[in-house]
């Protein structure tokens, strides 16, 4: 049997640019040429094509930037033309993240038309507020209206939320939180706001123009996502991600479980195994003008490409798995070359941090350590 991989499309270019977000999206001056876009993107697909071994799909991912901005035709030359380097089926997990302004909405059913089946949109908060302080172009009213028509065409629908915002309350959290679960969402991913460097928000933080809630309420704040989301049936599976059970992220999966896969487009990564069997990690040039011009050049844009040693692949495995509510497999872990250190396990397992399946045999965070568990994981890493 073929052994499965993903692959990440990323769209660099959002109508403007979030306060807080350092992702890499840029606005364009100029009009896009979405034909120029997807040729690209078809060039560098066909590189990695030639470089890998051939596989089954699990799953694609259109990310951005925004990529509800792109033209449902290009969505369309792209799928078709993976289908025939590469093999996907009906159960491949086919995503595409949107932002809910009205224009974007239009275009879902032709998106789904085409092959998507499931949509990640970007609502980050139901309260019109704080939507304005974070910079987002979009209402709640619009927001709730693109979850409704999403559920006229996906399978399954994700909505990002933004948690820990200046000023936020538990009981005005917990309120828009339910109104987030009513409209029947099947995933949420949910973030606590993070100030990155070289964003508005830093230089807002910096001058003490913006305070973010301390870590007591953030943790609370966590904790009664989690206990909400549990009562709509959203379980946990990972550090900020709640799903129902069957609409757990495949796409993700794949990452936080050392999968392969393929990043075509400006800053994408990839982790591939290349035909000699060797691990590689890779990252594409993030300037789309540059992309561009190394693709229409070479056919792939790397800029920097490493082939990842045992010990680079152990500590990516423990790092991500543990992140997951089913933890790391311990087995997998010593056959990669990892060494846990007894005594730390001992001490985070008496203080009720961690735990081993004794079934499976998988080291897991107990939702005592879920609020300290950069701290176990670094522990355990170290
Ligand atoms: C690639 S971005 C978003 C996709 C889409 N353009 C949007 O804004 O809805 C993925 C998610 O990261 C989250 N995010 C980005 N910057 C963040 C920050 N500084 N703190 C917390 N969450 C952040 C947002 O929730 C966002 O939806
Ligand atoms: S949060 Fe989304 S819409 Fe805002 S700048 Fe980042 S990628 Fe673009």
């Amino acid at each position: 049997m073929k052994s499965k991989f993903s692959i990440y499309i990323h769209w660099p270019y959002c109508l403007s640019k979030c306060p807080y977000c350092d992702f890499n999206s840029h606005v364009s001056k100029e009009k896009i040429d979405q034909d120029q876009y997807s040729s690209l993107i078809k060039k560098e697909l066909d590189h990695y094509c030639e470089v890998m071994n051939s596989k089954n799909i699990s799953s694609i991912f259109f990310g951005g930037g925004t990529p509800s901005l792109m033209d449902p035709s290009v969505v369309y030359e792209i799928l078709n033309h993976i289908e025939k380097k590469f093999k996907f089926d009906d159960k491949t997990e086919i995503t595409l993240e949107a932002n809910p302004t009205s224009v974007e909405l239009d275009k879902f059913r032709h998106y789904s038309d085409f092959g998507i089946n499931r949509v990640s949109i970007g609502v980050q908060s139901l309260n019109d507020i704080d939507l304005k302080k974070l910079g987002r172009n979009h209402t709640s009213k619009e927001a709730i209206r693109a979850i409704e028509i999403a559920h006229q065409y996906f399978n399954s629908i994700s909505i990002d939320l933004i948690y820990s915002r200046p000023g936020q309350k538990i009981n005005e959290w917990k309120a828009e939180l339910l109104q987030a679960l009513a409209l029947g969402t099947h995933h949420i991913s949910l973030y606590q706001l993070t100030i990155e460097p070289k964003t508005t928000y830093e230089k807002l933080f910096k001058s003490g123009k913006l305070i973010l809630p301390n870590e007591e309420l953030s943790r609370e704040l966590y904790l009664l996502t989690e206990s909400v989301c549990k009562d709509y049936s959203l379980f946990k599976y990972e550090l900020s991600n709640f799903s129902k059970k069957g609409h757990e992220s495949i796409h993700n999966l794949n990452y936080w479980n050392s999968g392969e896969w393929v990043g075509v487009g400006p800053g994408a990564h990839s982790r591939i195994e290349n035909k000699d069997g060797e691990r590689i990690s890779i990252i594409n040039e993030y300037d789309p003008r540059k992309w561009q011009e190394y693709v229409k050049m070479s056919g792939f844009s790397s800029i920097k490409k490493q082939n990842l040693s045992q010990e680079n692949i152990c500590d990516e495995y423990i790092l991500m798995s543990m992140r997951t509510s089913k933890g790391m497999s311990v087995n997998k872990y010593t056959d990669l070359g990892g060494h846990l250190d007894k005594t730390k396990l001992k001490s985070l397992t008496a203080g009720g941090y961690i735990k081993v399946n004794k079934n499976t045999n998988y080291l897991q965070i107990t939702s005592k350590g879920s609020i300290i568990s950069d701290f176990i994981i670094s522990e355990l890493a170290l």
